[in-house]
């Protein structure tokens, strides 16, 4: 397990020996709300968990209770918009280091989803939900929209027109729902939660560390840009990935009609 949890206030990072590290929102007095700290602490651990050759995936939680109740509201009411500006806006970057860690990052959420909360299961590459878990962007009914990728990446995923109905209502969403309109990949009942987020890791990461990245890349880079430019992108990543040991493992354990053994190389 790690140790490195000096160094956050809000956050519990623990990393095990199968290579699958566990980030836990831990500011239970608010609902794990993501204060501009706590959001600042994420790209924290993100650029660590990043860097950490021993760390194979990643699983980003709140725990059984609560995912995280969205940014925090008492925070936020008493500003102006350059202060939003500077402060979120530079600091919302937190989200995106997540989103770019090299290495499956799987969500693994229980009760609420909401706002900022929802937005930081929407940077992971998969949900998996407890039976009570509820998303939604309520931001709406506070005056303003989401702003930390809400309006840009939930259409992505789930289409323009259930996303503009979560966003423009602001009503929450059961888990059988977000699981119907594909915001979630699976459900489990609230105790099987981390066990089943670590099996989706552990499918994951039994293949190579630097296929597993470059699919990562891929999938997210083309889903900003056009079909062409996607392709070309992939083209490129499919073609590097036969300068490594693990194209060469991977083929020939075939050929042997054996599992192969990646090395990450
Ligand atoms: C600050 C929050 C908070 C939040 C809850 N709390 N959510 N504080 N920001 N987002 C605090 C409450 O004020 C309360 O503090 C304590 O946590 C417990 O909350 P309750 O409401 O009493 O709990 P419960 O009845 O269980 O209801 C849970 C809830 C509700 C449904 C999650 O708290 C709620 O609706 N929260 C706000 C959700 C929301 O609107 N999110 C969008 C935020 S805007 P006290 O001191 O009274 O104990 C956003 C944009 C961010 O996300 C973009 C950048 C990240």
């Amino acid at each position: 397990m790690g140790m490195e949890n000096a160094e956050f206030r809000y956050l519990v990072v623990e990393r095990d020996e199968e290579g699958i590290a566990v980030l836990r929102l831990n500011r239970p007095e608010a609902r794990n709300a993501l204060n501009l700290e706590l959001i600042a602490e994420l790209g924290r651990a993100a650029d660590m968990l990043a860097r950490d050759d021993t760390v194979r995936a990643v699983i980003v939680t709140g725990g059984e209770e609560v995912f995280a109740a969205g940014g925090d509201i008492k925070e936020m009411a008493g500003k102006y918009a350059p202060d939003m500006l500077n402060a979120y806006g530079a600091d919302l970057s937190g989200f995106e280091k997540i989103e770019r860690i090299p290495k499956p990052v799987i969500a693994a959420v229980s009760g609420y989803a909401l706002g900022g909360g929802c937005e930081l299961a929407l940077v992971c590459d998969m949900i998996v939900a407890s039976e009570t878990a509820v998303f939604g962007m309520p931001e709406i009914t506070l005056g303003i929209i989401p702003g930390a990728g809400g309006t840009q990446r939930l259409p992505r995923l789930v289409g323009p027109h259930r996303a503009k109905e979560m966003i423009f209502t602001g009503s929450f969403f059961d888990v059988h729902a977000c699981r119907e309109m594909g915001l979630v990949n699976s459900v489990v009942p609230v105790e099987r939660l981390m066990e089943e987020a670590k099996e989706l890791a552990r499918r994951c990461i039994r293949n190579g560390a630097v296929a597993l990245a470059c699919a990562k890349a891929c999938v997210n880079e083309g889903m900003n840009t056009d079909l062409y430019t996607g392709l070309a992108y992939e083209r490129k990543c499919f073609s590097l990935l036969f300068s490594t040991e693990d194209q060469k493992e991977g083929m020939q354990a075939f050929i042997e009609k054996r599992k192969p053994a990646f090395k990450g190389r």
